[in-house]
Parts: structure tokens; C-alpha cells; sequence
């Protein structure tokens, strides 16, 4: 029996793991136990619990409660953390997903006991070691045993950087590590959660919203929440299209977004949604009401790697509030355009988008079973 350390600490990881959890659940509870360890970088209710309950996630069987902090104090103490978990757990292998220091502080540590590490949704460069989610990739793809990559750009990435696509599985090893393309697990939660949420979700006529048309917009990047002039400009362009085309945007704002929003004193900003009766602010929602706001809004405008993707699983165009992406196939296939926290280009690329026809969404995230797949070579390589 493998068992598996499932690293969780922010939002997107605990959605994420509904994928794996699933699939171990559904086909292979009797060769992996999976263990969920939460690191508590993520800790308000709506930020964790709600997903837990909502997407039906074991429970964590341990929580380290290492909250907000800086890099070095956040990272620093879920090592020291993680360390005591995996010396007592004595796990086959140490799951992590994407590119936070939850995934970081996970992968230093297992990579020096040693356990081998699997990274799920490997590959992702956007070249600019600017962005501590760059670092955090980098490293974690370098320290890996078993690297899923979710598309082709990925594996490129990987191959560039000496990695070779191969399917040693039984054979990888600590230096001998395994690439493998494999699709995306959001894409597979973007198609098994939707009939739920059109079911269950309430959130459009909360919003009074319903056979409304609306624009989605979310942003939590400290590069737009933590300079004054990127956060108005975004808010100014908001208050330019919504009032011009007399359309509501609905923001569901990561608790980042908010803590500036109530203390920073940007006065263009609180103008601007004080007097501005089409944007309705509200607290993050949960992902079943977050997917049915995806897939029945107008357009979105988003600076989040996964909302970005799930407007394409939703076929959505969209606007990114940053300069680049790891996920260049979007940009390629004219689904999402990039708007930076510049007002006028934000502006010019929701009319070019709002106005497109000729988006093909091909499928190019995998076949919904990715997490299946991850779980068997998984068995494959360390079932022995
Ligand atoms: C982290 C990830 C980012 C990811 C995002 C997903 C890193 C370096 N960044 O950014 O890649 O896109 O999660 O959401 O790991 N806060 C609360 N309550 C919470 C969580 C956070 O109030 O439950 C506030 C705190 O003021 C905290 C701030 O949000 O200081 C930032 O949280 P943090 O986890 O450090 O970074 P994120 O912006 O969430
Ligand atoms: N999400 C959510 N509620 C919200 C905002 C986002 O459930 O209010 C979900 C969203 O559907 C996606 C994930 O959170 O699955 C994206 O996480 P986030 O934007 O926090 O981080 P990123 O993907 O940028 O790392």
C-alpha cells in the first residue's frame, strides 16, 4: 500500500485535491492512502473550510496552522512543520500541487529526508523570477520524482531545461525523474462539479443576477492589490465599461484584496465603488458558486491562474489582469488577451474580446481524467 502526503495550504491546492481524493476514492483506495496534510496558509472559512465541505475532501489529518507571514516566516515554519509530519508519517511519497510556498516549503523539506516528491501541475514558466510563484516552480519541478504537466507548453519547458519526456515510471528515481503531459485537474473538477453547481448554487439570485448579463472580475495579485496606482487603474477601467455599457461586474475578492481595499486609503478606488451602482464587491464565494458565476458571466477579468483556465473550460473570453501567463496556450488561442493594470489596455482588450467570434476552445486541458491518470502511474512507480 502507498501511502501519500497530500500537501494543501491555499485555496486553489484544497480544490485541486477534491480531483486526486476523487479518483483515489472512486479507483484506488486499495493502493494509495492518501493523507492530507494543511499547511494553514490559507485559514478564513470561506478561503478552506467551505471548500472541504462543499467538494467533499477528507478531512486534514493535520493542520499546521502557519497563517499569514512574510516569505521567509511563512516558508520557514511550515518546514520546520513538515519536517516533524513526514518523519513521524514515514510516507511512500509526498504529493504537492501548483506553486505556493506551501508547495515550496513541502518540496525542500522531502527532497532532504529524502521522499520522493510529486509535483502536479509541473512545467509552468512565465520567465520572470520577479514572481515568488516562478521560484516556487522552478525549484519544485528540480526536486521532483514524478512531474505531471498539465500541457504541451509545459513540457517544452521542462525539456528545455534538460529534463527528457519519458516514461520510466517503475525506474524514476531522486535524479532519474519522470515527465509525464497528462492534462489539467481543474479541467476535471471544471466538468464534475458543473451540474452540481447549476443545481445547488444560489449565488446569481443572492446577486440578484439571474437572466442578468454580467462581467466576473477577480484580483488578489500583490502586484495589483499592493500598488496604489495598478489597483486604480484596474478600478478605473471597471468604472469606465461597466457605466458605458451598462453592465454589472460582480467581484468576489480574495481576503488579500479586501484587507487593502478597507485600509490602504486609495481614494480613486473608494470613489469609484462607492459611487459606481454596477460593481457589487463580495467576500470569496465558494467554488460551486464561483463555477456557476464562471460559466454564466458575459466575460471575465482575472489575474488568477486558475479562474483564467476555467473561463476557457467554460468557454469565456477573457481579459488578464497581468503581463504574462504561465498558461501561454490561452493567449495563443485568442481566449484570454492580456490588459496588465494599464486602464487604456484593459479597456481596448475587453472590446476586442467582448467583440470576438472565432474562439475555438479546443480540448487542449486533457480528457477530464487527468487525476486518475496521475494516480496510477503514481501506483505504477512506487506500488513495487
Ligand atoms: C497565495 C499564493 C498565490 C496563490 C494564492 C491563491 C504564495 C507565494 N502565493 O497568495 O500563488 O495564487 O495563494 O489564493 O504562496 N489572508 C487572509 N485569510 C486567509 C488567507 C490570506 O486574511 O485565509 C490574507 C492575509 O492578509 C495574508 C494575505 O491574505 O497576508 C496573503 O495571503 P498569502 O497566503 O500569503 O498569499 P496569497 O495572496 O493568498
Ligand atoms: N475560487 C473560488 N471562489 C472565489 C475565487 C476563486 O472558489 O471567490 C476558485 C476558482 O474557481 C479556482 C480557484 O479558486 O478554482 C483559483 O484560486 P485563486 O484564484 O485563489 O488562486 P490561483 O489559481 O491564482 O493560484
Amino acid at each position: 500500500m502507498i501511502k501519500m502526503i497530500n500537501i494543501v495550504g491555499a485555496r486553489p491546492q484544497i480544490i485541486k485535491a477534491a480531483a486526486i481524493s476523487r479518483a483515489i476514492k472512486n479507483f484506488f483506495s486499495d493502493r494509495i492512502t492518501e493523507v492530507i496534510v494543511h499547511t494553514g496558509q490559507h485559514y478564513d472559512s470561506n478561503m478552506t473550510t467551505v471548500f472541504f465541505n462543499e467538494l467533499l475532501i477528507p478531512k486534514e489529518k493535520i493542520n499546521l496552522k502557519v497563517g499569514s507571514g512574510s516569505h521567509a516566516v511563512q516558508t520557514a515554519s511550515m518546514m520546520i512543520k513538515i519536517a516533524d509530519v513526514l518523519m513521524n508519517e514515514k510516507p511512500t511519497c509526498v504529493l504537492v500541487y501548483g506553486d505556493t510556498n506551501s508547495t515550496l516549503a513541502a518540496a525542500l523539506v522531502a527532497s532532504k529526508i529524502p521522499v520522493p516528491i510529486i509535483h502536479v501541475e509541473a512545467g509552468l514558466r512565465n520567465f520572470k523570477k520577479k514572481y515568488p510563484e516562478e521560484i516556487n516552480r522552478i525549484v519544485c519541478d528540480h526536486l521532483s520524482t514524478l512531474l505531471f504537466v498539465p500541457t504541451i507548453h509545459g513540457c517544452r519547458n521542462l525539456t528545455n531545461e534538460g529534463f527528457k519526456i519519458s516514461d520510466w515510471g517503475r525506474q524514476s528515481n531522486f535524479d532519474q525523474p519522470s515527465i509525464f503531459f497528462c492534462g489539467d485537474i481543474m479541467y476535471d473538477n471544471s466538468i464534475f462539479f458543473l451540474e452540481q453547481a447549476k443545481k445547488k448554487s444560489i449565488i446569481l439570485e443572492r446577486l440578484g443576477i439571474k437572466n442578468q448579463k454580467f462581467i466576473l472580475a477577480t484580483i488578489h495579485r500583490p502586484h495589483n492589490t499592493d500598488y496604489v496606482k495598478n489597483l486604480s487603474a484596474i478600478f478605473s477601467a471597471f468604472d469606465f465599461i461597466s457605466k458605458k455599457d451598462d453592465i454589472k461586474l460582480i467581484i468576489p475578492l480574495h481576503p488579500r484584496t479586501l484587507h487593502v481595499l478597507h485600509n490602504s486609503g486609495n481614494d480613486i478606488v473608494q470613489n469609484i465603488i462607492e459611487r459606481n451602482k454596477y460593481l457589487k464587491i463580495t467576500d470569496s464565494v465558494s467554488y460551486l458558486d464561483m463555477i456557476r458565476l464562471e460559466e454564466s458571466a458575459e466575460l471575465i477579468f482575472t489575474d488568477s491562474g486558475g479562474v483564467q483556465k476555467e473561463a476557457y473550460f467554460y468557454n469565456k473570453p477573457v481579459v488578464l489582469l497581468m503581463e504574462e501567463t504561465p498558461w501561454v496556450e490561452l493567449v495563443e488561442t485568442g481566449c484570454a488577451m492580456i490588459g496588465g493594470s494599464d486602464s487604456e489596455k484593459i479597456i481596448n482588450a475587453y472590446y476586442t474580446q467582448k467583440n470576438k467570434r472565432n474562439i475555438v476552445f479546443e480540448k487542449i486541458y486533457g480528457d477530464g481524467h487527468a487525476a486518475e491518470f496521475i494516480c496510477k502511474k503514481i501506483i505504477e512507480t512506487f506500488d513495487v
